[in-house]
């Protein structure tokens, strides 16, 4: 392993990181030159037996009111009561940021390692993804949402039945100074075995 240059600042990023908030956050995205280099960083990371198992689906431009469109349609058939506001809101869902990265896990049984072992892998990918978004100086938070577990968005997301959607990665800029959380007491998570 090469050693850091610059191990302090490296420890002060890890130490003080923090996410944005989607519903504040604005251009620009990155460039296309930008988003490949995060994508090979977020692939850098641990993966049992070398399966890759997980992939991206990218969200930028028009696609993201298009796409947006359609989960309209599918948020008004599962909740014909909502009015205008909500489903709009849901129209624009993925327009809160310039790009939306989802990170698809296509884990599968395999005769040695296990599909939780891959699924752990995506969620890898996840996080690297966010770190190298904040480290190139973008603000990024990793959602979820209901379009995550719903069959029918995925299908609109071109995610397969066999799939999962370990993150849907919002990156841009934070349009309002980023707040941060109250965090874990670790000590109290922490039992030395005897
Ligand atoms: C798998 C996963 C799904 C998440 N989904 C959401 C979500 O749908 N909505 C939300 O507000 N936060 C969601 N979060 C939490 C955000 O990422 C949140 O901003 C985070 O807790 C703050 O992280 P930070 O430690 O990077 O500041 C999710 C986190 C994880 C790990």
């Amino acid at each position: 392993m090469t050693a850091l240059n610059d191990t302090s600042s490296l420890l002060s990023f890890l130490k003080s990181r923090k996410s944005a908030s989607a519903k504040a956050m604005a251009g620009p995205g990155p460039s296309k030159a930008e988003l490949d280099e995060m994508l090979a960083i977020a692939t850098r990371i641990p993966d049992h037996g070398k399966l890759a198992p997980w992939r991206f689906v990218i969200f930028e431009g028009e696609a993201r009111a298009k796409v947006g469109e359609s989960f309209k349609a599918r948020w008004a058939e599962l909740n014909p009561a909502h009015g205008a506001e909500t489903l709009n809101f849901v129209a624009r869902m993925f327009e809160r940021a310039p790009t939306i990265v989802a990170v698809v896990s296509t884990a599968s049984v395999h005769p040695k390692i296990p599909v939780w072992e891959q699924q752990l892998s995506a969620a890898a990918v996840a996080f690297n993804l966010v770190l190298a978004a904040q480290a190139m100086g973008y603000d990024a938070q990793w959602m979820t949402d209901w379009v995550a577990y719903d069959a029918g968005a995925l299908k609109i997301m071109g995610v397969a039945e066999n799939e999962k959607v370990a993150g849907l990665i919002y990156i841009g800029h934070a349009s309002a100074p980023l707040e941060d959380r109250p965090r874990p007491d670790v000590a109290g998570l922490v039992k030395y075995w005897s």
